[in-house]
């Protein structure tokens, strides 16, 4: 393995993406963003478009601008299921946050299995799908049943399937989790539930533009995700949620709202769910927020995803390299699937000190990474806006950091966001 700078320097020519970084606003040249799976770099054109919405389409159409406006969720779902995951138009809709969909989808699931018990997970998917799920069943007086996952090795097949049977009604897991970027087997597990007549529901947030989602060919029933990852809709950016087109006017959200209706703007008395996607909407939708998802999504659908999932697994391979030669001798062990087909775009090093060393990177480095418990530093080089380079100097600068024992000066207390 060669570690020289020259290296990196040679695999950014080679880069078919390369160009892709200047499609994104870099103000700071020092920085070494690796973070990019938490917050995506702001796009250039995004700037521009909501420059545009602004001026143009509120300062200027003000209330006629909805002519325009009242689709996007739609067509925006349209575009995420052309080039982002693998759907059918009118599968998949911008709504509301990944919580608040995870809440619509598995209520929606949970009611389309009377007679079942069980809402089966694991203990490695994200907190926000967890706390949904333990408050739909205590509301529902049903069981949350909740496999034991590897923080490092991810979700095993064998075990959902042995914790399947007759009394689950939905299982929900991440597909590429969150703190060791481990990929889930979204076929097998898909078919496993299918097997015992369950329902199934994706979290797509860390796998969304950043490895290849088959909801299709899987048969997949429900996913939801955010927009603000690899996906660069910007902060709070509104989530998506994806329904198999069968199963549409079969299940049904608990939230109505008008936006779900039939017939929005007749102001009826009685809710009607609109036919399709549709009923899955709730409410006015934060169209800002959605112009930014759309230019986001563009960048990435153009990009396309088999080189962006490509440059994906090389970048991480890459970094796994490094950090075998540079870091594991400072007392790093890799926390995550060595096999790169088994790993989304981040990686995750466990160190007992991870927290200060995250603090001495950002602070006295210019390098974001983040941090997650238990003690992991979480590196995440988009691939879109990411250079070798990029990662040859961030890995270089952390050896440097925990050589110097700079990461002794700060704190253990954590700050508010990690
Ligand atoms: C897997 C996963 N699900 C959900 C969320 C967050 O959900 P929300 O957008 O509702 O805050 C995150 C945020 O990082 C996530 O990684």
């Amino acid at each position: 393995v060669r570690t020289d700078r020259g290296q990196a320097e040679a695999l950014d020519l080679a880069d078919p993406l390369s160009a892709y970084r200047e499609r994104f606003v870099r103000p700071d040249p020092q920085l070494i963003y690796l973070d990019g799976n938490s917050l995506g770099r702001l796009p250039i054109d995004t700037g521009r478009r909501l420059a545009e919405a602004v001026d143009e389409q509120w300062g200027r159409g003000l209330i006629r601008s909805w002519e325009a406006w009242i689709e996007l969720s739609q067509a925006i779902g349209d575009e995420i299921a052309a080039g982002i995951v693998q759907a059918d138009p009118g599968e998949i809709v911008l709504s509301d946050s990944t919580t608040v969909n995870l809440y619509k989808l598995a209520a929606a699931a949970l009611d389309a299995r009377p007679g079942r018990r069980v809402l089966l997970t694991d203990d490695d998917n994200f907190p926000t799908d967890s706390y949904v799920f333990q408050g739909l069943v205590q509301a529902r007086g049903l069981e949350l049943r909740v496999i034991e996952t590897d923080l490092d090795v991810g979700l095993s097949t064998d075990a959902v399937r042995a914790a399947l049977d007759q009394d689950v009604a939905l299982a929900s897991f991440s597909h590429v989790a969150y703190r060791s970027g481990a990929v889930a087997d979204l076929h097998g597990v898909t078919a496993a539930v299918h097997d015992v007549g369950a329902l199934v529901l994706w979290d797509l947030s860390h796998s969304a533009g950043s490895v290849h989602v088959p909801l299709r060919s899987s048969g997949a029933d429900l996913a939801v995700g955010c927009t603000y990852k690899y996906l660069c809709g910007g902060p709070g950016a509104p989530a998506y949620l994806y329904v198999r087109r069968e199963l549409q006017d079969t299940l049904r959200q608990p939230i109505w709202g008008w936006f779900g209706q039939r017939d929005q703007f007749a102001m009826d008395g009685r809710y009607d769910a609109a036919p399709g996607i549709g009923s899955f909407l709730v409410g006015t939708p934060p169209v800002l927020s959605m112009i930014g998802v759309q230019e986001g999504v563009r960048v990435v659908a153009e990009a396309g995803l088999d080189a962006v999932r490509a440059k994906g697994m090389a970048l991480t391979s890459y970094l796994v390299d490094l950090a075998d030669a540079w870091l594991v001798p400072l007392g790093f062990r890799l926390a995550s699937p060595r096999d790169p087909r088994r790993r989304g775009a981040h990686v995750t090093l466990h160190h007992p000190d991870a927290w200060r060393i995250c603090r001495a990177l950002v602070e006295r480095y210019d390098v974001v990474p983040d941090f997650r418990t238990p003690d992991r530093l979480r590196l995440g080089p988009a691939p879109l806006t990411t250079s070798y380079a990029d990662v040859w100097d961030g890995l270089d600068r952390l050896r440097r950091l925990v050589e110097a024992g700079a990461h002794e000066a700060y704190p253990p207390q954590r700050t508010r966001v990690t």
